[in-house]
């Protein structure tokens, strides 16, 4: 048991399964929703890709999310020693830890721009609290937005802000208040989303919009489009990074891990359809373009608070929802980084906390210049698939569409091809249909679908 280190005396169990479900959530739940998957959409033009995206959660997302979480309860430890303890335990090659090294990374550099969109929010607390969008036509609204973009000085004292509120709780390790708090906060987003959506029924665009939704329409969907929504799925349902394997570590033996999987990816696709319901109807009313890319609901949102009665007040109230939301989500991602300095390099808590969002934050920095000043640098733009992708661009498609797909193919591959069968399925103890189902799903639809887009896309 040395190699993979004694399990820690204080080392808890989630007191059921629905403190799993309260932390899982705040992970999924983010500006993966609210902010990505609305632009996403426009840009790859509605129905199709929405109905694209949804098969990929529910065919490649919700089969990895349950194998994950099997893998951290089966190992019960960290990611890396999770899968070191699974490998040795059963003889199969070591290298398969690498899955959890491959997160750690991943997860480090997706927070790196995540924190400077967290930081956006944050300035629109501001921005809508002070009344100043009242009234607003889309132009000065559009302006206010660019005008962020423009000032790397503002944006770079939000970023360095939603990194420290990062820190400081993964350095105090008082994940549990928050977790605790996703509990009222969650539930207040929704109902500020479903408000949302109510004002935007009253634009006379709604069905424009829900038509845009939700009637497919495949020729305005690329093959690029198809790799987007694959990526998009693993970036919302935090997979393919190892995360879900940590919270799976602590969780309960007699629980279910496929309706806890379950519920954990209906509430955050409702979420995100909840976003989308509330941002295009407005972004037809006002005759913005879906495609706007990254600012999207920077450009709709302030739209309705700025005619809604008392916009400024539920304005100002969604965006702190909204960074709170963020917020969790960035602590599941520094997390991982933490855990292995500790492990690794025998750092504490505090000081290993420091010293990776610090570097977390120092590479966030590139993101922030490719906004304004750097905004014409395209590092790889001599390749065609690069072309004019910023850094920021860049790094969000590393991580979405190549690294986060990959280390859920290796997820898929190790556990539907060398965990054996039987130990599976005492782990999962579904109805024998159920669990046919997923392992099928797992060996054959998983590795096939990532390895066609992939190829279709790379190549
Ligand atoms: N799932 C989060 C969101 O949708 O905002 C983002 C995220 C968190 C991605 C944690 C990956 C992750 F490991
Ligand atoms: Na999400």
């Amino acid at each position: 048991d040395s190699a993979a280190g004694s399990l820690p005396a204080n080392r808890g169990r989630w007191s059921s399964r629905f403190a799993f479900i309260l932390a899982a959530t705040g992970s999924a739940v983010g500006l993966g929703n609210i902010w990505k998957f609305p632009y996403v959409t426009g840009e790859n033009g509605g129905g199709a890709f929405v109905l694209v995206y949804l098969m990929c959660i529910a065919a490649v997302g919700l089969p990895i999310m349950m194998a994950e979480v099997m893998i951290g309860r089966r190992g019960g430890r960290s990611p890396v020693n999770s899968m070191r303890l699974i490998t040795e335990r059963d003889g199969l090659n070591p290298a398969w830890r690498l899955i959890g090294v491959m997160g750690v990374l991943t997860a480090f550099i997706i927070l790196s721009f995540y924190s400077v969109i967290g930081g956006w929010a944050i300035s629109y607390v501001g921005v809508t609290a002070s009344g100043g969008l009242a009234g607003q036509s889309s132009e000065g609204i559009g302006e206010i937005f660019s005008g962020l973009l423009a000032d790397p000085g503002t944006l770079m004292l939000w970023h360095t802000v939603f990194m420290a509120m990062v820190v400081l709780v993964v350095a105090r390790g008082v994940r549990a208040g928050l977790e605790r708090a996703v509990k009222i906060l969650m539930p207040a987003l929704f109902v500020l989303l479903v408000m949302v959506v109510g004002y935007a029924m009253t634009t006379g665009h709604f069905s424009e919009g829900v038509a845009f939704l939700f009637e497919p329409n495949f020729a305005n969907l690329s093959t690029s489009g198809v790799l987007v929504a694959l990526g998009h799925a693993f970036f919302t349902l935090s997979l393919g990074m190892a995360i879900m394997m940590a919270y799976g570590s602590y969780l309960p033996k007699n629980v279910s891990i496929a309706k806890t999987a379950i519920s954990v990816s209906v509430m955050d696709t409702v979420v995100a359809l909840l976003a989308g319901l509330a941002i295009f109807p407005i972004v037809f009313a006002n005759g913005l373009e879906p495609g706007a890319g990254p600012g999207l609901i920077f450009q709709t949102l302030p739209l309705a608070f700025g005619q809604m009665p008392m916009g400024s007040f539920f304005g100002a109230l969604f965006f702190i929802l909204l960074v709170f939301a963020a917020w969790t989500s960035g602590i599941s991602l520094l997390e991982p980084l933490v855990e292995w300095l500790e492990e690794q390099k025998g750092m504490n808590r505090t000081i290993s906390s420091v010293v990776a969002g610090v570097a977390c934050w120092a590479l966030g920095i590139a993101s922030v210049l490719s906004l304004n000043l750097w905004s014409d640098f395209a590092p790889l733009g001599s390749f065609a698939m690069f072309e004019g992708k910023t850094i920021f661009d860049l790094l969000d498609f590393l991580t979405a569409n190549i690294l986060l797909p990959l280390g859920g193919l290796l997820v898929a591959i190790f556990v539907g091809w060398f965990l054996s069968r039987q130990a599976l399925e005492n782990e999962l103890s579904m109805s024998a249909r159920g669990f046919a189902l997923w392992h099928n799903v797992l060996r054959y639809f998983t590795p096939v679908a990532v390895a066609v887009v992939f190829i279709y896309n790379l190549t």
